[in-house]
């Protein structure tokens, strides 16, 4: 192979950027070439398509977004929509495209796959929610976000004896909130993957108070409920003085740490080995340290992405 494509789609996610860099870099320093394509899908259909030359990924890896700019496209779940878009790779003379992306990103990968078109998905999603990989780009970036918030605002609850709901994305996981109210010392940690029992919740906060604890905090995903939501609800078992922190699309942006980093150069690297040697259909991914690539029809119609519930027991023996 020796022209390759690039896209971002879906949610951006910090690393993003090193990863089209890490692809690009890779590429031509075995002597291919290499397109990037704007907005996703849907500039791929659009044939928004552009040559990447060396100096094009420079002064990017430490940017978070996507210079490639992104977009959520799901035109692109359509046969029309996805032979457009491989007529247009075909224009270009283009032989296989690396999709870094989530869940929805990965099924227009697959889509592609299907007609014939070699694609390699990365994961690239702040949610952590992609089968086939421990761990996606843009997560560690996200949870020490969440991380220096959650200390910035125990100064707060501390100071004024507050409850504090922090609410944070994640979609319909709960990876974001489980690692960041470890690391922050959460006295709760409110998942989708795991029931909860308010009344349980204000028995544990009463406790604390009792023993004199002067902040509370609460770390509640998305998908669970907002936290408005979850305040109002607290609040028919004891005034707790409750205040929420939504903390959105703050979690998306900023620079990528040096983890997120070195993740996306390895993957956008070995990605573009498996193009190399003609091989599609495929998603990188990180499992006991080692990044493996494995069938992109069987990871999305057979796998499923498990939160490490480990630590939400963990976190209940250290924070009671
Ligand atoms: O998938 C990443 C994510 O940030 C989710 O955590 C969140 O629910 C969603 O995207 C928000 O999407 P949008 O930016 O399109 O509103």
């Amino acid at each position: 192979m020796k022209r390759i494509g690039i896209l971002t789609s879906g949610g951006d996610a910090p690393g993003m950027n090193a990863a089209i860099r890490a692809v690009t870099r890779k590429a031509i320093f075995n002597g291919m070439e290499v397109f990037g394509i704007n907005y996703g899908f849907a500039g791929l259909v659009a044939g928004d398509i552009r040559r990447l030359e060396i100096a094009d990924v420079g002064d990017k890896i430490q940017r978070g977004g996507t210079f490639l700019y992104s977009a959520r496209y799901p035109e692109f779940a359509t046969e029309e929509g996805q032979l457009k878009g491989i007529e247009q790779l075909k224009k270009f003379g283009i032989e296989g495209l690396v999709v870094i992306g989530g869940d929805g990103s990965y099924h227009g990968a697959l889509a592609l796959t299907k007609h014939g078109f070699p694609a390699v998905g990365v994961p690239g999603t702040i949610d952590n929610d992609i089968p086939g990989t421990e761990f996606t780009i843009g997560f560690d970036t996200a949870i020490n976000t969440v991380l220096d918030s959650m200390d910035r605002i125990r100064d707060t609850a501390t100071s004024h004896v507050r409850t504090f709901i922090i609410e944070v994305m994640g979609r319909d996981a709960g990876d974001i909130a489980l690692w960041a109210g470890v690391a922050g010392g959460a006295d709760e940690i409110i998942i989708p993957e795991h029931d909860f029992d308010m009344k349980k919740v204000a028995t544990r906060i009463q406790e604390g108070r009792d023993r004199g604890k002067k902040h509370c905090l609460i770390v509640l995903a998305e998908g669970v409920m907002g936290g408005n939501e979850f305040a109002e609800k607290l609040s028919k078992h004891g005034d707790f003085h409750a205040r929420v922190s939504i903390l959105g699309h703050i979690v998306r942006g900023g620079s990528p740490t040096a983890r997120d980093r070195v993740l996306a150069s390895k993957f956008g690297g070995f990605a573009v080995d498996l193009l190399r040697e003609g091989k599609g259909g495929l998603c990188v991914g990180m499992m006991d340290n080692k990044v493996i690539a494995s069938d992109i029809v069987d990871t999305l119609e057979n796998g499923k992405h498990k939160p490490d519930l480990s630590l939400y027991d963990l976190n209940q023996e250290l924070s009671f």
